[in-house]
């Protein structure tokens, strides 16, 4: 049977090239784990809330995307990175992709933008976003007690688990 190719796979044929070309494998291997592992649980948890296939599509994406640009620039890496990783994602994937409407492009330019922003509650889909982000931080190491002394995290692995 023929693998049936969706919009999935053409955010995915613009970001991947991306992540193949950075040149430090260490950093290659983080953003493979960090960025697919947010985009899973941002899936999981936007299907655990009730919302459609096409909605948990949408935020694997920005999943995926939303620190992108801290491992191909390193140096970017700041407070603020999740401004700059929403400019990176629009100019090197967002713009490019032919089959997302602009309300879908604006959703997922949101959830980068405001990823960070983890003590204020936001919109339905960045919130989607944001649990997605901390879960992973936390269930890379389940051991680690920092993780687990925060309330976001308690939450959304509570909703996951
Ligand atoms: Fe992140």
């Amino acid at each position: 049977m023929e693998r049936q190719l969706t919009r999935l796979d053409e955010a995915r044929s613009l970001i991947d090239p991306i992540i193949k070309s950075i040149a430090d494998e260490e950093m290659k291997r983080c953003a493979y784990v960090h960025l697919y592992g947010v985009g899973l649980l941002a899936s999981v948890i936007a299907l655990k809330r009730g919302y459609s296939r096409k909605v948990a599509e949408l935020a694997e994406i920005t999943g995926i995307l939303h620190d992108l640009l801290t491992y191909v620039d390193p140096s970017k890496d700041t407070e603020d990175h999740a401004f700059f990783c929403a400019d990176y994602a629009r100019a090197h994937v967002l713009l490019h992709l032919k089959q997302f409407t602009r309300e879908e492009l604006d959703m997922i330019y949101s959830g980068i933008y405001h990823h960070s922003d983890k003590s204020i509650k936001g919109n339905w889909f960045d919130e989607i976003i944001k649990d997605a982000d901390a879960a992973q931080h936390c269930l890379r190491n389940p051991m680690e007690d920092y993780f687990h002394q925060n309330t976001r995290i308690q939450e959304a692995l509570n909703e996951i688990l």
